[in-house]
C-alpha cells in the first residue's frame, strides 16, 4: 500500500526552543499512526541533531533537512552535504522547493544532481514541484509540472525513482491561504501519476507518493487527502502550530 505522509515545512521560522516544545506538543499524535502513515519533519539546519534526538524510537516518524548541496564535500563555505546529513541521522531532504528555485536560482540540472547525491547517501528526495499563477491561468500546468519531474528525476532508474516522494506544490497556493480545490489537485496528481506510469510502468508509479502542498489547514486536509491520488500533504504554516498539524496528522488515512 502506498505511504500517506504528513510532513512539516518549518521553513526558516521558530527558535530552537521554540522548536522543541513543538515537537513535544505534536509528537505524541504520532503514536497512533497506522501502519501505511509517516510524519516527516523539514526543519531549520540547526535544529536538525535536536529533531533527530526527539524522534528517537519512533519508526514512523523521520526528520529532513530542507535543503543540501550538490557537491560530496571541499570547499563550499555555509553549505551542507548529504553525507553531513546522513551522519547526523537525518533520512530526508527537500529537493526543489519553489522558494529554492525562486530565490537561490535552483535549475532542473542542479536538482537531478541534489537528487543523486542524496541517493548515493541514503537520503529520500522529497522532490517538489508546481507551476506559478501566469501557468495556471494559461492552462499550461501539466506541460510545466511534467517537464519538472522529466528534467529533474526521470535520469533515475526504476529503483532509484521508487525512494522518491513527489510534492506537487502550486506556486499560486503556497503561503497564500488560497489552496488548489480538490478537483485540481486529483486531477493534476493523477495526471503526475500517468506520466511516472508511462515512464516506469503502472505498478511502480502506484507505489510514489504524491503529496499536496499549498494553504494545507486542518480545515481543508481531510477533503484534500480524501482524493485517490493525494497521498497526504507538505505543510508550511500550519505545521508551526501544534494543534493545525497535530488535525492535519490525524487526517491522513
Ligand atoms: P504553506 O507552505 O502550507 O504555508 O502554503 C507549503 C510549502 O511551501 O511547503
Amino acid at each position: 500500500m502506498r505511504k500517506q505522509i504528513a510532513a512539516a515545512n518549518w521553513k526558516m521560522n521558530l527558535t530552537i526552543q521554540e522548536g522543541k516544545e513543538l515537537l513535544d506538543s505534536i509528537l505524541p499524535a504520532t503514536k497512533d499512526l497506522k501502519g501505511n502513515q509517516e510524519v516527516i519533519f523539514a526543519v531549520p539546519a540547526p535544529y536538525l541533531s535536536m529533531a533527530v534526538n526527539k524522534i528517537e524510537g519512533l519508526q514512523q516518524v523521520f526528520i529532513a533537512a530542507q535543503n543540501m548541496y550538490t557537491q560530496k564535500n571541499g570547499a563550499f563555505t555555509g553549505e551542507t552535504s548529504a553525507e553531513m546529513l546522513q551522519s547526523i541521522g537525518v533520512t530526508h531532504v527537500l529537493v526543489g522547493h519553489s522558494e529554492r528555485r525562486e530565490y537561490f536560482a535552483e535549475d532542473h540540472q542542479t536538482l537531478a544532481e541534489k537528487v543523486n547525491r542524496a541517493l548515493e547517501y541514503q537520503l529520500t528526495p522529497v522532490f517538489c514541484c508546481g507551476e506559478p499563477l501566469k501557468v495556471r491561468e494559461a492552462e499550461n500546468q501539466n506541460v510545466f509540472v511534467a517537464k519538472q519531474l522529466e528534467e529533474s528525476l526521470f535520469h533515475l532508474d526504476a529503483a532509484s525513482i521508487e525512494k522518491v516522494i513527489i510534492a506537487y506544490e502550486p506556486i499560486w497556493a503556497i503561503g497564500t491561504g488560497k489552496t488548489a480545490s480538490t478537483e485540481q489537485t486529483q486531477e493534476m496528481h493523477a495526471f503526475l501519476r500517468r506520466v511516472l506510469e508511462e515512464k516506469y510502468g503502472a505498478e511502480l508509479a502506484s507505489r510514489i507518493s504524491i503529496l499536496y502542498g499549498g494553504s494545507v489547514k486542518a480545515a481543508n486536509a481531510v477533503e484534500l487527502f480524501r482524493s485517490k491520488d493525494v497521498d497526504g500533504g507538505l505543510v508550511g504554516g500550519a505545521s508551526l502550530v501544534a494543534k493545525e498539524f497535530d488535525a492535519i496528522i490525524k487526517a491522513l488515512h
